[in-house]
């Protein structure tokens, strides 16, 4: 291997970096506890041993007969028929190009295989262009659910034509000049102000209330054999989640005083038991960049087409940061679902493994894992892993600051 003199540099730093954070979890408690991601998301995770987190055991087939002289009601084993029997009022949903055709039946065909072959949710497929017909007949021919295809309005995906143009390009230059991922891309930005404010406005939706989002190209390592939906309509939940992140600062340099403002204007919207806790480390008054990875979700989308969203998108959008900044959609939905609902309304799905280069959920607990079949690594969680290095990080600012 030829690496550069740089490169070997950057190796080397890393390594002492890498073996550092290690021996610290081993030797200090304030930072093992400051660093381990459950302690991050510990209010969603659920940390005894029955773990009041986990999927009620109801929501699971019931276990084969020993025997087969029943006679066969053609409805399957049980003769429960509750749960096993209603369905939820949700969707998949992808946003895809025709071009994504290969990596978007990818992501379907593991769908399908680990979890909707069972269950026959709907499709909805939307892109800013009309699909073509190679691209619906690889899609239609994965499932036996209904798969719609739509067209995105121009009004819902395209720069508004009151943003600055000038003030928009200045910023995105800028942002090129700083190496900032997608920071010249006006179609990321389009993208990120869809899925932020409009995907849940088209007409293929409108029948749904819950969905699931997929992406081209991402991976489910388990076999979900619960229905996730039901467990979010049943439970009252709102937004669930399995992957969480640090947001690049530089993308939304301004706005978190946007959501200052707004929750001052509108207090009304705040909900009582809310999750601030989990976006700030000093009570609102500095965001700490922590939120959900949003292309995997599986959330309500009553809750987005509600008073308290409506307005908030609204507020954020009027002040043109989704394009003189690069505001993402998962710092503005995240925000959103800790601020407007309470915590309990926020589901971590430990049970759903999942894949988005370059960061994987394993689910954590051996019977978990076993039991979903998974072909993931649990040793190789590598965005818990980065995310308690990054912490790492500021633990030993923060003691660096106090000492
Ligand atoms: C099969 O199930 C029936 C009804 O539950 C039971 O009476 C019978 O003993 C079972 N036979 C065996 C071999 O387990
Ligand atoms: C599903 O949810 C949507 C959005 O709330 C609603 O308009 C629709 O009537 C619901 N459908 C059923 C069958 O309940």
């Amino acid at each position: 291997m030829n690496v550069s003199p740089v490169g070997r540099y950057i190796i080397l730093v890393l390594v002492i970096l890498i073996g550092l954070h290690s021996l610290l979890s081993f030797t200090h408690e304030g930072y093992n506890s400051a660093t381990s991601i459950s302690s991050l998301t510990s209010q969603w995770r659920g940390s005894t041993p029955s773990n009041p987190n986990a999927i009620p055991e109801d929501y699971y087939p019931p276990p084969p007969p020993s025997n087969s002289s029943q006679t066969d009601t053609g409805l399957g084993a049980g003769t429960d028929l509750g749960i096993h029997q209603r369905k939820a009022n949700a969707t998949f949903v992808m946003l895809a190009r025709n071009s994504d055709i290969d990596g978007a039946v990818r992501s379907m065909r593991e769908a399908e295989d680990r979890f909707n072959k069972k269950f026959g949710y709907p499709w909805v497929f939307l892109n800013e262009e009309p699909f073509t017909d190679e691209f619906k007949k690889r899609i239609s021919v994965l499932t036996d659910a209904p798969v719609h295809f739509g067209q995105i309005p121009a009004s819902h995906w395209y720069q508004p034509s009151w943003i600055d143009e000038d003030r928009a390009a200045a910023s995105r230059n800028a942002m090129v000049s700083e190496n900032v991922i997608y920071g010249g891309s006006v179609s990321y930005r389009n993208m990120c102000r869809f899925n932020s404010g409009f995907f849940f406005k088209h007409d293929l939706l409108q029948p749904f209330r819950y969905y699931w989002r997929v992406e081209p190209d991402v991976h489910f390592h388990c076999d979900v054999d619960f229905d996730p939906f039901l467990f979010m309509q049943d439970q009252q939940k709102i937004y669930g989640f399995t992957i969480t992140m640090y947001e690049y600062e530089r993308t939304i340099t301004t706005l978190w005083d946007a959501v200052k403002d707004f929750m001052k204007d509108y207090p009304q919207y705040v909900s009582p038991g809310n999750a601030m806790n989990f976006l700030s480390d000093n009570g609102g008054s500095r965001y700490n960049l922590c939120h959900f990875w949003s292309n995997f979700e599986i959330a309500d989308m009553d809750f987005w087409r509600g008073e308290a969203y409506s307005a908030f998108f609204d507020y954020l959008d009027k002040r043109g940061g989704f394009y003189y900044e690069r505001w993402g959609d998962a710092p503005v939905h995240s925000i959103a679902a800790a601020l407007f609902a309470r915590s309990d309304q926020i589901h971590f799905f430990n049970e759903i493994g999942y894949e988005h280069n370059p960061y994987t959920h394993c689910p954590q607990g051996d019977e978990t894992w076993k039991r979903g079949k998974c072909s993931c690594d649990q040793g190789r969680s590598f965005g818990e892993f980065f995310s308690s290095f990054v912490l790492g990080f500021k633990w030993v600012l923060d003691e660096l600051g106090r000492g």
